[in-house]
């Protein structure tokens, strides 16, 4: 289950100077770290073994007689955008390698160089660019497997979802979406029109809740002239509308009794009638519903009509809150870092252990959509490459959503009490839906796991799952 981590080889440095003592001193100091070091005597020599091999970070002359730093470091940025490049130059040209950096390059370092300042520089270097490499492993990942249209996850739960996305999308079925408030109801709406044949048209989409009561009959149907006080002319609504696409009826639940009468109708017969009108117009419409409601409940409820909702779930898709898919929240929170530095052109940050901890145990009763704005927020005020539980809790005032309340403990033992607790939170999850798809069956759970069939035992007797 673990994933091979590539920081456990050496780091691989590629040093290019043109003078032979500068070379062999930082070859030094730097192989005494036990970083492998390949060297170049020149730019030409560097672009040749930096397009044979991968390099972690290149550390490169700015003056050299065949071929200048710069020119060097546009070639190689060029070839790899994510490439880390430290400078070293001499003091009297600190401007220059200011341009560098504009250029790209990581830092800098002046000659002559003390020992400390170049492993400190080298040592920052490297993990600015460990963070960008696992934000690009992450984006292959999310992009490879994990998602269907834009939406995004990995848990058992997602995939299922996936699963009934890949074969109901591209049909006529009717769907029904349920889930708490910011679980991604509307996403995966959008994603079934878009991978529908329909995707051509527009996606209509309608907020049920928004409409007053008097109103949404001839939003949703259109009225004839004369229909009601106002209707100086003949209107379609939203049925005719997205003729030949697909509707969406977002808060389906608050729909008045009248006109779930109406709508059943429409989905039984395939035709509507005007406000006014006693004719009836044929329509071809893919009704996509969602609501954040449970419509058995409000239908034994009497509050929304039984037969509507059977008529609507014949396809229904049930997002659950995030705190039931824990697994989905590093790969999401990968995803909104990478898409708030794409939308701000900040350079990619990454979240450290204890702030994803953090994340994964706040309360988000906003669900994904809060995860998103904290993250969004989180990227734009951090400092450095790496976002800490304090740059997420300096925003735990009162959001959108009521706010989260994240606690972080301050201290570092806390937070280590707080990640294993996550931790074991999150495999504790895993664990049981294995074992429920699995019918129970240890062994076969185990194998699926990755883990002996001792190692599941011991784990099930200490979360006393027995
Ligand atoms: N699985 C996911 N992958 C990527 N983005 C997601 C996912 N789920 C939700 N989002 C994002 O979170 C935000 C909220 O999603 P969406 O608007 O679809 O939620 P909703 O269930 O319709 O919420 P509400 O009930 O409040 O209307 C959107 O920006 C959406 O793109
Ligand atoms: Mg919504």
């Amino acid at each position: 289950m673990t994933e091979p981590d590539h920081r456990h080889d050496p780091a691989r440095i590629l040093l290019v100077d043109d003078e032979e003592h500068v070379r062999r001193v930082l070859e030094l100091m730097l192989g005494r770290q036990g970083y492998a070091i390949t060297t170049a005597g020149g730019g030409t020599e560097a672009l040749e073994k930096f397009a044979a091999e991968v390099f972690d970070l290149v550390i490169l002359d700015l003056r050299m007689p065949d071929l200048d730093g710069i020119s060097v470091l546009e070639r190689m940025r060029a070839a790899e955008p994510d490439q880390t490049v430290v400078m070293i130059t001499a003091y009297a040209s600190v401007d220059t390698a200011l341009a560098a950096m504009k250029q790209g390059a990581f830092d800098y370092i002046g000659k002559p160089f003390k020992e400390e300042e170049i492993l400190l520089v080298v040592e920052k270097a490297l993990k600015h660019g460990h963070v960008l490499a696992d934000n690009r492993r992450l984006r292959c990942e999310v992009q490879a497997r994990h998602d269907f249209g834009s939406i995004i996850g990995r848990s058992p739960a997602m995939e299922r979802i996936f699963n009934v996305l890949r074969k109901v999308a591209d049909t006529k079925a009717t769907v029904l979406i349920t889930g708490e408030s910011g679980t991604g109801k509307e996403l995966v709406a959008r994603a079934i029109h878009y991978n529908s044949r329909r995707r051509d048209r527009p996606f209509v989409a309608v907020n049920c809740a928004a409409i007053p009561a008097t109103l949404i009959e001839s939003e949703l149907f259109g009225a004839a002239k004369g229909a009601y006080t106002g209707a100086d002319r003949a209107r379609p609504g939203l049925f005719e509308e997205a003729g030949g696409s697909s509707l969406f009826l977002d808060e389906i639940g608050e729909l008045p009794l009248e006109v779930q009468a109406k709508l059943l109708r429409a989905l039984q017969e395939g035709e509507i009638k005007r406000v006014g009108e006693t004719t009836p117009r044929r329509v071809d419409i893919r009704i996509i519903a969602a609501t954040n409601k449970d419509l058995a409940a409000e239908a034994a409820q009497g509050r929304f009509r039984e037969d509507l909702f059977y008529r609507l779930n014949v396809i229904g898709i049930h997002l659950p809150p995030l705190r039931q898919r824990p697994e989905d929240i590093p790969l999401l929170a990968a995803h909104f870092l990478l898409k708030a530095a794409t939308t701000h052109e900040i350079k990619p940050k990454k979240l450290s252990p204890a702030a994803l901890a953090a994340l994964a145990q706040a309360p988000l009763k906003g669900n994904v959509r809060e995860m998103e704005n904290i993250l969004e927020q989180a990227m734009l005020m951090s400092d450095g490459p790496v976002i800490e539980p304090q740059d997420l809790f300096a925003l735990s005032g009162d959001g959108p959503e009521g706010g989260v309340r994240v606690v972080v403990p301050p201290h570092e033992d806390d937070l280590k009490k707080v990640l294993k607790l996550v931790t074991q939170k999150t495999e504790e999850q895993v664990i049981r839906r294995v074992l429920q798809d699995q019918g129970g069956n240890r062994t076969r759970a185990a194998q699926r796991l990755g883990i002996s069939r001792r190692a599941l035992i011991t784990k099930i007797q200490e979360i006393g799952l027995d």
